[in-house]
């Protein structure tokens, strides 16, 4: 299919699922060898990293443990404006090497927020692994993005993981909108 209609909303073909999963094969090559007789904790970010984290696990053969966490948004005082709660942060990550999976990283605030959350605990190492990355709408340096799988323009994307308007994470291509 190469396009699709969302609520009312038009997209085209962007990365088809062979483009995602070769990509995908390559990231774990790479976290295999980086990661060579250490035992890290992956940590998918959800919802958007469900299928991501799930197919790159399968690549992985070195010992490591798997946890999701959520952030939860919610309006703080006008002064501090929005702020997200992490849900399900793994506890005692002192000393543990962490590589955070996420979807896709856009203004990096996100990941950001997440980031500061983790080193206050005082881990190993913290990398981060991203499908996708935004060149062009990063406004927040994230120098722990040690793995990117694709960086794309600054267009609206969805399918495999990533939502518009809840629908669309059960895709296995991705698509941009028109
Ligand atoms: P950031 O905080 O601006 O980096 O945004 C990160 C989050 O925004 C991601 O985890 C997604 O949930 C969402 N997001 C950003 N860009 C897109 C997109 O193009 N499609 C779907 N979700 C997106």
């Amino acid at each position: 299919m190469n396009r699709i209609t969302i609520a009312n909303k038009q997209f085209e073909i962007f990365l088809d699922k062979d483009m995602i999963q070769k990509r995908i094969r390559l990231l774990g090559v790479q976290l295999n060898v980086d990661y060579e007789g250490k035992r890290p904790l992956i940590v998918g970010v959800l919802n958007g990293s469900f299928l991501f984290m799930a197919d790159l696990v399968k690549e992985l053969n070195i010992n490591c443990e798997i946890a999701f966490m959520r952030l939860q948004s919610y309006e703080g005082t006008k002064t501090t404006g929005k702020i997200k709660e992490l849900i399900g942060l793994p506890e005692n990550i002192k000393g543990r090497d962490i590589i955070i999976v996420e979807d896709i990283v856009d203004t990096g605030l996100t990941i950001s927020h997440i980031l500061k959350t983790i080193r206050e605990q005082q881990p190993s190492s913290v990398t981060v692994c991203s499908l996708l990355l935004k060149p062009m709408a990063l406004k927040h340096e994230v120098p722990e993005l040690g793995y990117v799988g694709f960086e794309i323009p600054d267009d609206f994307v969805v399918g495999y993981g990533l939502d518009y308007d809840g629908l669309g994470r059960n895709s296995n291509d991705i698509y941009k909108a028109v």
